[in-house]
C-alpha cells in the first residue's frame, strides 16, 4: 500500500459552520495511516480549521487555496504566504480556475511559488500543459497537480475524468522534467479513486466537487486502499 496524498479543494463553498460539521463528521472516522488528507480552505477557514485540528489531534493538514504574489505590504485584498504560514501547510496555486477567471500568467505564478517557498510553505502548482513547468525550475520541495481543465467536474456538461493511461503519460512526463511529487485532479470520485491511485507514479489527488460532503469524502478515503 503506497503512501498517497489526498487533497480536499472546497473552493469558494463553505460557512464555519458548515466547516464544523464537515470535521465532525470526517473526523470521526479513522482513515488508514498511508493517506496524507489536507484541507485546501478558503482563508477565512484557515484559523478555524487548524485550531480545530489541534485541538482534536487529528491527521489532518490545511492549506490555502492561493496566496499572494507580494510580501506583506501594501495589496489591498491580498493574503501573503506568511499569513497563510501561521495556519497552513501548503499552498495552491494557477489552478485553472485561477488561470482562466484572473487571468493568472506563469510569471505570477512562479512569483507565489517563491512567496511560498521563501514562507515554507509547499506550493502545489496545477498544470495542464507541460510547457507551464518551464518557470518553475527542477528539483524544489514543490507538489505538481495534473489537472486538465476539461477533466473538471463543474467545467461544463461534457467534464469526465481523464483516462488513467494518459494520466500515467502525462505524469511521466512532468517526472522527467521536475523531481517532485505528482498527483491528478478532475471528477475523482469514490468509483475512480483507486483507479487513479493505483497508477504507478501518481503520488495522490486533488478533489473538487466529491470533497465537499463529508459523506461524499468519507467515501473516497475509504476506497482509497
Ligand atoms: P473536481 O475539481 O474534483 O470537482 O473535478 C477538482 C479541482 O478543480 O481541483
Amino acid at each position: 500500500m503506497k503512501d498517497a496524498l489526498i487533497f480536499a479543494n472546497w473552493k469558494s463553498n463553505k460557512t464555519k459552520n458548515d466547516a464544523k460539521n464537515w470535521l465532525e463528521e470526517v473526523s470521526v472516522q479513522i482513515f488508514p495511516q498511508n493517506l496524507e488528507i489536507v484541507i485546501l480552505a478558503p482563508f477565512t477557514l484557515l484559523d478555524f480549521i487548524s485550531s480545530y485540528i489541534k485541538m482534536n489531534s487529528l491527521l489532518l493538514k490545511v492549506g490555502a487555496q492561493d496566496i499572494s504574489p507580494f510580501e506583506s505590504g501594501p495589496y489591498t485584498g491580498e493574503v501573503s504566504a506568511s499569513q497563510v504560514k501561521e495556519f497552513a501547510e501548503f499552498s495552491l496555486i494557477g489552478h485553472s480556475e485561477r488561470r482562466s477567471n484572473f487571468g493568472e500568467s506563469n510569471e505570477m505564478i512562479q512569483k507565489k511559488v517563491e512567496r511560498a517557498e521563501s514562507s515554507g510553505l509547499i506550493p502545489v502548482v496545477c498544470i495542464s500543459r507541460i510547457s507551464q513547468l518551464e518557470s518553475l525550475g527542477s528539483n524544489r520541495d514543490i507538489i505538481i497537480a495534473y489537472e486538465p481543465p476539461f477533466a473538471i467536474s463543474t467545467s461544463g456538461p461534457d467534464a469526465s475524468p481523464e483516462n488513467p493511461d494518459l494520466v500515467s503519460e502525462f505524469v511521466q512526463k512532468i517526472k522527467e522534467k521536475i523531481q517532485s511529487k505528482v498527483i491528478y485532479g478532475g471528477s475523482v470520485d469514490a468509483q475512480n479513486i483507486k483507479e487513479y491511485l493505483s497508477i504507478e507514479n501518481v503520488d495522490g489527488v486533488l478533489v473538487g466537487g466529491k470533497s465537499l460532503e463529508p459523506q461524499s469524502f468519507i467515501n473516497i478515503l475509504k476506497n482509497a486502499v
